[in-house]
C-alpha cells in the first residue's frame, strides 16, 4: 500500500508502546485512525496527539478477545470513517511459568488476547478491507513466534501462531485477494510496558481457577530471576518508534517479515538447524543473557 494519505486505519493496542509508535507515525503520514484499547485514559492520549496530526481519530475502548467488541470496532470504523485501508492486530500481553504449573486462567487470558485478538480482528478487518479495495494487515508477533524460550510458553504459542497464521493468509490472500497484503511483525526487546501486562489481567474472581499450583522456593526464585532480566532487557531494547518506522515500510512495500532485531537471527537460523539436526532445544535462548 504505496499511497497512505488519506487512508484508514485501525490499530489495536493503541494506548501505549508499539501500538501508540504505530498510531503516530501513520498519522504522520496522513492516515485516519480507529484507535483501539482495553485501557481508556491513555488511548484517549494517544487519540489526541494523533489529532495533533492534523487527521480524525476515533478512540474505541475494545477487549480485543471479544469478539463482538473487535466486530463493533470494525463497524464503527467504517461507519465514522469511512472505509478501512489498514489492520495493526498488536494488543498483546505476557504470561508465563513452568509450562505444567501455568494455570488455566493465564493460559487463556494470553492466548485470548494475543492469538484470538488478531483471530477475532483478522475476521472482521479483512472482509471491510476488501470492499475498500485493498490495503494491508500487520500481525504483532515476536521473536518468541520464531524460537521457544523458556518460562513463557503461553506467550510463545500464541506467538509462533501468530506467525504460521500469517504465513498461511499471506499465501491465501495472494490467491484470492491480491490487493491485500500482509506482513507480521517480530521484535525482540522494545522499550514498552509489556512486562507490566498483568495491570489488564481480568480481575473477576469467577475467572480464577481451583487449581493448587505447586511452585517450591527453587522455582520461584528461578521465575523471578527470569523476570528481573526481562524486564531490565525490555528497558533498554529498541525505541518503539523505530519498529514504527519499520512497520510503515514494510506495509508501503508489501514486505512479508518485519524483522526488527537482526542480531537475533542467528538464534532463529541455529533453532531451525537443531530441529532438521534433531538436536535437543538450546539453552541460548535470549540475547544480551550470557
Ligand atoms: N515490548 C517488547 O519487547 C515486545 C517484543 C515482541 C513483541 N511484542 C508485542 O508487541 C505488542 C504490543 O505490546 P507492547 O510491547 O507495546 O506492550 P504495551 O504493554 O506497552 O502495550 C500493549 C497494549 O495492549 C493493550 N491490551 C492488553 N490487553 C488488551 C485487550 N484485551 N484488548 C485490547 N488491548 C489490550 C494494553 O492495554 C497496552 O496498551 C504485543 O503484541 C507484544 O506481545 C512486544
Amino acid at each position: 500500500m504505496e499511497q497512505l494519505d488519506g487512508k484508514v486505519g485501525v490499530i489495536t493496542g493503541a494506548a501505549s508502546g508499539i501500538g501508540r509508535a504505530m498510531a503516530l507515525t501513520f498519522a504522520a503520514e496522513g492516515m485516519h485512525l480507529a484507535l483501539a484499547d482495553i485501557e481508556t485514559e491513555p488511548l484517549e492520549e494517544t487519540a489526541e496527539l494523533v489529532r495533533a496530526e492534523g487527521v480524525n481519530a476515533l478512540s474505541v475502548p475494545t477487549d480485543v478477545s471479544d469478539p463482538a467488541a473487535v466486530e463493533h470496532l470494525a463497524q464503527r470504523t467504517v461507519s465514522e470513517l469511512g472505509a478501512l485501508h489498514l489492520a495493526c492486530n498488536n494488543a498483546g500481553v505476557s504470561g508465563g511459568g513452568l509450562t505444567w504449573e501455568v494455570d488455566l486462567e493465564t493460559w487463556n487470558w494470553v492466548l485470548g488476547v494475543n492469538l484470538f485478538g488478531v483471530i477475532h480482528g483478522l475476521r472482521s478487518f479483512t472482509p471491510r478491507i476488501v470492499e475498500s479495495g485493498g490495503g494491508h494487515i500487520v500481525n504483532t508477533a515476536s521473536m518468541a513466534g520464531l524460537t521457544s524460550p523458556p518460562g513463557m510458553s503461553p506467550y510463545n504459542v500464541s506467538k509462533h501462531a501468530v506467525v504460521t497464521l500469517s504465513e498461511a493468509m499471506s499465501v491465501e490472500l495472494s490467491m484470492t485477494h491480491p490487493e491485500v497484503g500482509i506482513s507480521v511483525l517480530c521484535p525482540g526487546w522494545v522499550r514498552t510496558r509489556i512486562h507490566e501486562a498483568d495491570r489488564n489481567r481480568p480481575s473477576d474472581p469467577s475467572d480464577a481457577m481451583d487449581e493448587a499450583i505447586v511452585v517450591d522456593a527453587q522455582e520461584q526464585a528461578a521465575l523471578d530471576g527470569m523476570r528481573d532480566v526481562v524486564a531490565s532487557l525490555i528497558e533498554g531494547g529498541l525505541d518503539p518508534a523505530a519498529v514504527a518506522v519499520q512497520v510503515r515500510d514494510a506495509v508501503r512495500e508489501a514486505r512479508p517479515w518485519v524483522l526488527t532485531h537482526p542480531d537475533w537471527m542467528d538464534m532463529v537460523r541455529a533453532r531451525t538447524e537443531r530441529i532438521i539436526a534433531e538436536e535437543p532445544p538450546s539453552v541460548n535462548f535470549l540475547p544480551g543473557i550470557d
